[in-house]
């Protein structure tokens, strides 16, 4: 049995649907603050196995103590978190408590019922901007805004639990950019409000509910002069947290993993291979850069290769082609 913490949520309930989809028992705890119960009806349609499902909060001690001494659990895969760079600006508080704070009431009730194996949700933020690409695992940590740092501290948290007690097995998992949907449409990307990132932004402009995409400067020190990223299959990357439960399985102490392709993509390359799977055109107009971003940032996902086994397999085309159709079939309008 896996505890999937933030299981309604966009990675979460692709996660889930792999999990299940391996034959593995899966019980989500979600407070919903980002997601909406009907997502395991969804993934029970999808996969025909029915996870179990905790509306609750990680930082309710109480509940996680009941779902402990109730379920067997063999790890926990933590996605609960709040994730929006700009709202952790104006609302840092309210980051770190929901982030560490939820994340050390969860590491404690883990202590307490003795399950020591633990996936962890953390991401590229934590390099700030690079300095030398590819990233790899070992590059100089620097996190440039509150919801970045929420991850760097649970990360050095970790790493101080994995020092005190052996018994612990933890892989970190730094994703970098996620997009994409399952190819049955039915679970995907679903941004409260008006999006904040690139894919679910230029999804609604060719869907007709935002007028244009705004590219945030074209002046960086690339081919095109739009920011790059790594862009990775939402479902690779949920592949990605299976073949790091196995590793745990056999390896103790805590490792750490990039899960990126190794390819970037610029924005205007983004654009297009969209305009091509939708056939759509996508408006756009060049504005200033946004505050906090960098120009450049791709993995080196080889450490993940040779320790895991695990290399993303879907290119731009299927990305965009099975976000596009999340879209289309729902896009899981926010009421
Ligand atoms: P998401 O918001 O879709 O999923 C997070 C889920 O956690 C939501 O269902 C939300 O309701 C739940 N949640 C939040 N706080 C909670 C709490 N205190 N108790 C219980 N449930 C809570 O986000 P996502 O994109 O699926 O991200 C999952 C994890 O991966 C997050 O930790 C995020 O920081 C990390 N991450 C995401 C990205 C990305 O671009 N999406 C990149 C790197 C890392
Ligand atoms: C991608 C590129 C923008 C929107 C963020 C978080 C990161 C992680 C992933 C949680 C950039 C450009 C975007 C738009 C644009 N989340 N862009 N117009 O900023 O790389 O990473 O999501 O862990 O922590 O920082 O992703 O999708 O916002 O931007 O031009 O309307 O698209 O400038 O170059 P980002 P993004």
């Amino acid at each position: 049995m896996i505890l999937v913490t933030g299981g309604t949520g966009y990675i979460g309930s692709h996660t889930v649907a792999e999990l299940l989809g391996a034959g593995r028992e899966v019980v989500i705890l979600d407070n919903l603050c980002n997601s909406r119960a009907d997502v395991v009806e969804r993934i029970t349609a999808i996969t025909g196995e029915q996870p179990q499902f905790a509306q609750g909060d990680i930082r309710d001690a109480a509940l996680l103590d009941h779902l402990f001494a109730r379920h067997k659990f063999e790890a926990v895969i933590h996605f609960a978190g709040l994730k929006a760079v700009g709202e952790s600006v104006e609302k840092p508080l309210e980051y770190y408590d929901n982030n560490v704070h939820g994340s050390m009431t969860l590491f404690g009730a883990m202590q307490r019922h003795a399950v020591k194996r633990l996936v962890f949700s953390s991401s590229a933020t934590v390099y700030g901007d690079p300095a030398t690409l590819p990233l790899r695992e070992d590059a100089p940590l620097h996190a440039t805004n509150p919801y970045g740092r929420t991850k760097l501290m649970i990360e050095q948290m970790l790493e101080d639990i994995a020092r005190a007690d052996p018994a612990w097995r933890i892989a970190t998992l730094r994703y970098f950019n996620p997009i994409g949907a399952h190819a049955s449409g039915r679970i995907g990307e679903a941004p409260n409000g008006t999006p904040n990132n690139l894919l679910p932004y230029i999804a609604q402009v060719a869907a007709g509910k935002l007028k244009q995409l705004s590219i945030f400067g074209d002046d960086y020190p690339t081919p095109d002069g739009t920011g790059i990223r790594d862009y990775i299959h939402v479902v690779d990357l949920a592949l990605g947290h299976l073949k790091a439960l196995n590793h745990l399985a056999a390896h103790s102490g805590l490792h750490v993993y990039n899960l990126g392709t190794g390819q970037g993509y610029s924005v205007l390359e983004i654009l297009r291979a969209f305009e091509r799977a939708s056939g759509k055109t996508i408006p756009f107009q060049i504005v200033p850069r946004r505050p906090g971003d960098i120009a450049s940032c791709y993995a080196d996902a080889s450490k993940a290769a040779r320790e895991l086994g695990w290399q993303a397999q879907c290119g731009l085309g299927e990305m965009c082609g099975d976000a596009w159709r999340w879209q289309c079939n729902d896009g899981f309008i926010r009421y």
